[in-house]
């Protein structure tokens, strides 16, 4: 089948490429020139393990290839999967700008019928919008069926997730469209889930808002375990092992972010109070979820005797999470907002992301003359530093753990004063 991907980030190529996968033609469409010449190119604009080799590979075989002109991508492809940005709105709803652009230029174009596909995260009616906008910018009536296709793939494990989705779910209205894509998904072996547009559309928002839910649910949890004395990782270990809670996203730690779950549970939020049946859970669960990074804060002022003025303090970790570079709402940054706040020396740290300096500094390096290092990013690297050649390097002996990841008795064991998020 020949598809359109409008939209060339982590979802858009990552859909392509899986595409490709699954012998499929893939044309990848973006009005950025910088990132359609480096993708033609074989290279990723953004970080993401085994995405690379994949793209180098479809490149060779002439399975996918990168364009900036809209009128004949439209033209020539048969399914067209809208994958463009939905960021937060300055009221915390989505803003659809970028969907309705794609849509109106979908309209213009088009000369036979398509498959029009969202896989942006979308408020719900969204498909609705989406036809309207591609209706009022046909010059001639010519048929097409939007389609719900959400996408549940991580940052940092996005190929495997996108080939090994848990289900794939198709929100449409038309029998056609449905067919089409159950031939789009024949070789995937999970279940498909077809319904409606519109509970298509809530799946996504309810996925990533329960997943929240959970990870907020666990840090507040941490902060009466920590009063209590009690290792919040034996609890989430145990609960975990009920198969009906299970052990995911139940790592306490600094608070989800990223670019999902804070907008989405954000944009679940709005839609529900704009409809007059508010939420109170998820605006609870995005609550604490805020206040994590201050608790986190507090406990280290704390440790340091009430005042990080010139203190040395050295942040490991920049990306929202492992195995990205991505650093949208990523934790870190509202730590070391708060770090400079309190005018501390502040050192920063990470395998991936690019400083603004535009160093790489080692781990070694950063807690040089440090008097405390916070882990920021579950990094695997950090979880197995050797702490006894970096301890002599540093002025004084701290780690705040904001992952809980690192082995509390043995660095104890070395020195160190150790301090988790309730790591007792
Ligand atoms: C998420 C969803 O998982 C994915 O299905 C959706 O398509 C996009 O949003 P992503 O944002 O890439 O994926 O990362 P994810 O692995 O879900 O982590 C989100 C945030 O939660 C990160 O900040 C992570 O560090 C945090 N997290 C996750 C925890 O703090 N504890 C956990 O136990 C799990």
């Amino acid at each position: 089948m020949k598809i359109l991907i409008v939209g060339t980030g982590y979802v858009g190529t990552t859909t392509g490429l899986i595409f490709c996968e699954m012998g499929h033609q893939v044309t990848g469409l973006d009005l950025d020139e910088t990132k359609i010449k480096a993708l033609e190119a074989g290279k990723l604009h953004f970080y993401e393990p085994g995405l690379e080799d994949l793209l180098i590979k479809h490149i060779a075989a002439k399975n996918i290839s990168f364009t900036k002109k809209t009128k004949k991508a439209v033209k020539e492809n048969d399914v067209i999967f809208i994958c463009v940005g939905t960021p937060q709105g300055t009221d915390g709803s989505a803003d659809l700008t970028f969907v309705k652009n794609v849509a109106e230029s979908i309209g213009k174009n088009m000369d036979n019928y398509k498959v029009i596909v969202t896989k942006s995260t979308v408020p719900v009616g969204t498909a609705e919008l989406v036809t309207k906008w591609i209706s009022e910018s046909q010059k001639d009536k010519i048929p097409f069926d939007v389609v719900s296709n959400p996408e549940f793939l991580r940052e940092g494990s996005a190929v495997l997730d996108a080939l090994n989705p848990d289900r794939i779910v198709i929100g449409t209205t038309s029998e056609k469209a449905r067919g089409i894509m159950r031939d789009l998904y024949k070789d995937f072996h999970c279940p498909i889930v077809e319904t409606n547009p519109r509970a298509s559309e809530m799946i996504k928002y309810a996925a990533n808002s329960f997943l929240a839910l959970k990870i907020s649910y666990i840090n507040e949890l941490a902060r009466l375990c920590n009063r209590l004395q009690i290792n919040v990782n034996d609890v989430s270990k145990a609960i975990g092992l009920d198969h009906r809670i299970g052990p995911h996203f139940l790592n306490a730690g600094l608070g989800y972010g990223g670019s999902c779950f804070p907008k989405d549970v954000s944009a679940l939020i709005q839609i529900a109070r704009q409809i007059g049946r508010p939420m109170s859970i998820l605006e609870s669960a995005a609550k604490v979820n805020k206040e994590q990074t201050d608790y986190f804060i507090e406990k280290i002022k704390q440790a340091l005797g009430g005042n990080l003025q010139s203190k040395t303090i050295a942040v490991l970790g920049v990306a929202f999470k492992a195995n990205t570079d991505d650093t949208r709402e990523a934790p870190s940054l509202v730590i070391i907002k708060q770090l400079l706040e309190e005018k501390v020396n502040l050192r920063v740290h990470d395998p991936i992301v690019k400083l603004a300096s535009g160093q790489f500094p080692t781990v070694a390096e950063t807690v040089t003359g440090a008097d405390a290092v916070v882990l920021c990013t579950d990094w695997d690297d950090y979880k197995t530093l050797d702490w006894a050649s970096l301890k002599p390097l540093m002025n004084q002996s701290y780690i705040f753990d904001g992952r809980n990841m690192i082995d509390k008795s043995l660095v104890e064991s070395l020195g160190f004063n150790y301090l988790g998020v309730a790591n007792h």
